[in-house]
């Protein structure tokens, strides 16, 4: 398999450059108010904060899997980053006004990158996403996200055969029948953002005297590439003594990250809860 560390590292670069566009794309969303939708009651009695803006917290959901995904998982239960849900930085937040002065500086010296072009607005929906994946964690309240199910089946429906191209790859009717039975919908939603295990990346070394070898990508990094060849052999070669091209599966995936309106993750979001 095919460990999340070496996904972050074949797609840091690329990731990086997508952090700058989308957070641009999405630096217009609007503020809404608290969603009043579920009781107020015990809350402070369980010292938990106020109720998350769950449209606020599904925008930042996809900056979150665009962003900091890699590095602290999808779902910010921690990967090569730590559990964000455990954090008490976040847990001490209020509205992203904590969360977005840490993001500003980051820790560059422990490997937590510092994002200066985060906007207020940009900060507040992160914050909302780790607030309410606190409280689902939790499970208090029952916390769904069905609560943000405002998007539309059918329209979801027609992104999918059409403009978001999903059939190349998926089928309603084969891989993805009864999707919405092995996910809840937040975890759905990260799934199709960015499928957490996705499988391993083919890749094609070809050394300086011209000679090839392709196979399965076991590890790559600054200095050193080793994969399997198709006889499960296993190879490493210093990584400025050849040349690489890497297939990641997830190349789409990542190339839709930045073209999904809110609209389209919405309507998505509600046809694939349909595939039970
Ligand atoms: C390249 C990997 C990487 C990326 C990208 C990244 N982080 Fe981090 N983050 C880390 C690491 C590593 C730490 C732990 C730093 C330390 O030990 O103090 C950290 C720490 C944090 C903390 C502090 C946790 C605590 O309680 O001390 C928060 C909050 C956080 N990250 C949020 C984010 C958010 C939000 C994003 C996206 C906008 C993000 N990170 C992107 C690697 C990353
Ligand atoms: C070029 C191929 C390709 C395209 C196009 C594509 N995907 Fe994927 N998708 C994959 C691969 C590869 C995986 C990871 C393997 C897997 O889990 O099936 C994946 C995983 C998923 C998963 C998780 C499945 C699971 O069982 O965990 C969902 C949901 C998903 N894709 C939805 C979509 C949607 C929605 C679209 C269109 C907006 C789309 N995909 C477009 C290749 C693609």
């Amino acid at each position: 398999m095919v460990s999340r560390g070496l996904r972050s590292r074949i797609t840091f670069s690329c990731v990086a450059l997508l952090v700058a566009s989308a957070l641009q794309v999405t630096g217009q969303a609007q503020h809404s108010g608290p969603q009043s939708n579920r009781a107020e009651h015990g809350r402070e009695f369980l010292g938990l904060g106020p109720v998350p803006d769950l449209a606020a917290a599904a925008r930042g959901q996809k900056l979150f899997v665009q962003s900091c995904g890699f590095c602290h998982g999808n779902n910010a239960t921690g990967a090569e980053g730590p559990d964000l849900l455990r954090s008490t930085l976040v847990l001490h937040d209020d509205r992203g006004e904590l969360l977005g002065r840490f993001l500003h500086t980051g820790r560059p010296e422990k490997g937590m990158p510092a994002f200066a072009g985060l906007t207020d607005a940009q900060s507040y929906d992160i914050a909302e996403f780790l607030h309410a994946r606190v409280e689902q964690a939790a499970n208090r309240f029952g916390y769904k996200m069905q609560n943000v199910l405002t998007g539309n089946a059918k329209a979801g429906q027609e992104y999918f055969n059409g403009k978001g191209r999903c059939t190349q790859c998926h089928s309603p009717t084969g891989d993805l029948a009864h999707i919405a039975g092995k996910f809840e919908p937040a975890d759905l939603q990260a799934q199709f953002l960015y499928p957490a295990d996705p499988p391993p990346s083919k890749v094609t070394v070809t050394s300086a005297a011209g000679q090839t070898v392709s196979g399965t990508l076991k590890r790559i990094d600054d200095f050193t590439i080793s994969m399997y060849d198709s006889s499960g052999i296993f190879h490493s070669w210093p990584r400025d003594s050849v040349n690489v091209e890497i297939d990641d599966p997830l190349r789409a995936h990542r190339e839709l990250l930045s073209q999904y309106t809110d609209a389209d993750m919405h309507n998505l979001l509600a046809y694939l809860v349909t595939l039970k």
